[in-house]
Parts: C-alpha cells; structure tokens; sequence
C-alpha cells in the first residue's frame, strides 16, 4: 500500500503556503506520496496515512480554516499521525524567543494534546507591508514588528527531514 501524507496549510499573503510546499518537496523527495492543500480546500481525510497542519499567525492565532480543519477532523487525527506547524515571528534567530516565549495558540492546545500530534513547530514568518490593509499596517508599526522575509529554510527542511526519520517504521522502509 503508498504511504500518504497530506500537508495542509492556512495562509494569507502566501508565506505559510511556501513553507508548507517546502516541507511537501522534502517529503516526496523522500519517496513519499504528498498532497498539499490549503486546508479548507481539503473534504475527505480518509486518503491519507499521516498529515502535517500549518497556520499562518495573527494577533496570536491561527487562521480559522485551520481551527476549522482541527475540529472537523478531530477523530481521524487521533488516528495517524500528525504534526502541526505555526509561521509567525518576523525578526532572526529563535522564533520562540522572539515570541517571548509563545509557541503556540492557547485555544487549540489542547486538541493538539488530544490528536497527540508528534510535534509541535514555530517557524519565523514574512512581513510585507506592501501586501497589507490599513488595519494590519497599524498592528504591525503598534509593535514595532520586523518587516522581511525571515523565514528559517534550513530549520524547515530539518524540521520535515525529521517527519520522514520519525515515518520511516509506519513507511516500512
Ligand atoms: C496584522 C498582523 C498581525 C500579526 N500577528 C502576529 C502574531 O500575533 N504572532 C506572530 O508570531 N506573528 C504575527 N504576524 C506575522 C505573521 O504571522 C507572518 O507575517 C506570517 O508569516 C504570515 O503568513 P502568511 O503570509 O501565510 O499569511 C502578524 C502579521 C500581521 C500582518
């Protein structure tokens, strides 16, 4: 039987999708069958052997087809394996640190303990101002938040490489 893994992701001006295709290209180089799709887009779970669920952060939470997609499959998830990823602090180096600690949103922690999904990431996200409405500006320049492209390729591909070393028994390779 093909192993399969979904990566489903929440994004909204697109950094959290690339990171998610990063992670999909590291997965099927590893000769696993990938699908990745925005989250709301995914209807039948039933396909897949494992998934791996990201959001895009905003004002300290997840996008809600993320929440969505949590709550929809709920059951199946508790079922395979799961790992779930967040993109969000801009600025370099360790995206907990500069978080001030934060790692994740409080609402969906504990469903996140229930699906027991095997790993839990943040990864230092993208701020283009040029992309962003009114509001979001205000937010971004109230917190003197970092403008650029931070995300951590290598502590992505590290982060998937070790998806496929943790797969490698349930795979049978
Ligand atoms: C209005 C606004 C609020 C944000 N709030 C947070 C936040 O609370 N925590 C965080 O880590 N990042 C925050 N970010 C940064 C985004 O999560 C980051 O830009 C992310 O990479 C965007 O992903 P996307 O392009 O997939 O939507 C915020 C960005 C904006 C524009």
């Amino acid at each position: 039987m093909t192993y399969r893994i979904l990566v489903a992701y929440a994004s909204k001006y697109g950094a959290t999708a690339e990171i998610a295709r990063k992670i999909g290209q590291v997965l099927t180089e590893a000769g696993l069958k990938v699908n990745i799709l925005p989250a709301e887009k995914v209807t039948d779970l039933s396909p897949f052997d494992a998934v791996v669920l990201g959001s895009a952060v905003y004002q300290g939470h997840w996008r809600q087809e993320a929440v969505t997609f949590l709550e929809d499959y709920k059951t199946l998830l508790a079922k395979i394996p799961v790992w779930v990823f967040s993109s969000g602090p801009t600025g370099s180096g360790d995206p907990v640190e500069l978080s001030r600690g934060w790692h994740f949103p409080s609402e969906q922690q504990s469903m996140v303990n229930r699906i027991h999904a095997r790993d839990v990431a943040l990864f230092n996200g993208v701020l283009d101002t040029s992309k962003l409405n009114f509001a979001e500006r205000n937010v971004v320049k109230e917190f003197s938040a970092p403008v650029g492209d931070f995300r951590d390729w290598h502590a992505i591909i590290s982060w998937a490489v070790s998806i496929v070393a943790s797969l490698r028994p349930e795979v049978g390779e």
